[in-house]
């Protein structure tokens, strides 16, 4: 998942997104810059002006959010269509991977891992380029008042960027443990409840209550962890931003009262600052979540990658199967023996024998779950031919160990 493919999904509607972003945040800049101009018509005695700066300053407002919602819009649709190819390229390549999934391990991927990219990436994809614009329009205006204003706001902006970088790693950390977490807990869930008449049948509820609690518990320790470093990162954001605005105002007043800037900036400094800072806070809270989203993004990457199976292609059908010596030594110890046999197409066979005499493993040694020890299974398609069929497993997912390795 990237906003590269994003882009290549939909160009046009990627562009609009972004474009209306990007002029709503600088007609947020325009109102601040207005508001110095205010100040000079009200100083100077002169309601004619001062009512012009009034009007363009409300329909830059009117402009502002409604650029800003539009933007939205487009983009939740841009975003949905992506999430949605997202969700078929996963399923194409759990269907044609030939592996075992487990399906919370599935549940999880295609719920609970897309909605924290789409909140922390691609939203936040959006937000940072809005908040950018802004930087750079807050920048433009400061340097036509005073250049060293700019020169101020810079170095503060180089300690809030760097500031929150000393966080990255833990919220990396934090983010992917709440995904492991909530991995488990699906997985408990299902293996439990699948069973759950059984656990009725032999009274084992307080087993079920204790495992599902334990869970649980490590869900709501994961999902604390996160938001203790995300408070951090805010405590340590918004320290920098109140130290950066009394410094700026002093400047400012400095700057006035020596008459090198227009008097009307000691309004707007105040907001000037709290844009340019609080977009700098966004660019670094954000862009620190984006970054947090790194593993999970190349994860994905890989999960949905299309699974290239001209080998398979190539394989056919079997219609019939014979064994010879057929036989399984399991790790533990235990072995069983097949008689040979042959089932030729389209016949009904009826496998019958007491429990634990191989029926199941029969079964699995067919579709290739399980690998014999010795002997073999031949299969051959409509005409007789020897053939190599396209089996349900091929090998087994590393992921999940064949119970006997
Ligand atoms: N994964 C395994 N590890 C060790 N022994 C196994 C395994 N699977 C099956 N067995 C043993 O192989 C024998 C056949 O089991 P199974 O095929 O499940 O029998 P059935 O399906 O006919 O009841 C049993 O003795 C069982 O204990
Ligand atoms: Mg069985």
């Amino acid at each position: 998942m990237s906003s590269k493919e994003l882009f290549k999904l939909n160009p046009i509607k990627f562009c609009l997104a972004m474009g209306l972003q990007i002029i709503a945040a600088v007609g947020e800049v325009v109102v601040d810059y207005v508001l110095t101009l205010q100040f000079d018509a009200a100083k100077n005695r002169n309601l004619s002006l001062f009512l012009t700066w009034t009007l363009i300053q409300l329909s830059s407002y009117v402009m502002v959010f409604l650029f800003y919602n539009l933007a939205g819009i487009i983009w939740q649709k841009l975003i949905q269509n992506y999430l949605h190819l997202i969700r078929q390229e996963l399923t194409d390549h759990y269907f044609a991977d030939s592996q075992k999934h487990a399906v919370s391990a599935v549940q999880n991927r295609m719920t609970n891992d897309l909605k924290l990219l789409h909140n922390d990436y691609l939203d936040s994809f959006r937000y940072v380029v809005g908040m950018l614009a802004g930087i750079v329009g807050v920048a433009f205006s400061l340097v036509t008042f005073q250049w060293s204003l700019l020169v101020a706001c810079l170095i503060f902006a180089a300690i809030q960027i760097y500031l929150p970088k000393l966080l990255d790693k833990p919220l990396q950390k934090a983010t992917e443990k709440v995904s492991v977490a909530n991995r488990k807990y699906l997985k408990t869930l299902g293996d439990w409840l699948i069973g759950l008449s059984e656990v009725r049948r032999y009274l084992a509820s307080d087993k079920l209550f204790k495992t599902i609690a334990e869970n649980s518990g490590r869900l709501e320790a994961a999902n604390i962890e996160k938001e203790k470093v995300d408070q951090e990162l805010d405590y340590l954001n918004q320290l920098a931003y109140s130290l950066g605005d009394v410094l700026i105002f002093l400047l400012t007043g400095f700057l006035v009262v020596n008459n090198w800037a227009a008097f009307g900036l000691i309004a707007s400094i105040g907001n000037f600052n709290g844009a340019l800072f609080g977009s700098l806070q966004g660019v670094a809270n954000y862009g620190g979540r984006m970054r947090a989203t790194k593993k999970l993004r190349e994860e994905i990457f890989v999960a949905k990658k299309k699974i290239q199976s001209e080998q398979k292609s190539n394989l056919e059908q079997a219609v019939s199967f014979s064994i010879h010596n057929l036989a399984i030594d399991f790790r533990n110890g235990e072995a069983v023996t097949f008689p040979d046999f042959q089932v030729k197409a389209g016949e009904k066979i009826l496998l019958t024998g007491d429990s634990g005499t191989g029926k199941s493993t029969l079964l699995k040694l067919i579709l290739g779950e399980l690998q014999a020890s010795r002997g073999k299974i031949q299969y051959f398609n409509q005409k007789g031919e020897k053939i190599q069929p396209c089996l349900l497993y091929t090998s087994p997912s590393p992921r999940d160990p064949p119970p006997w390795g």
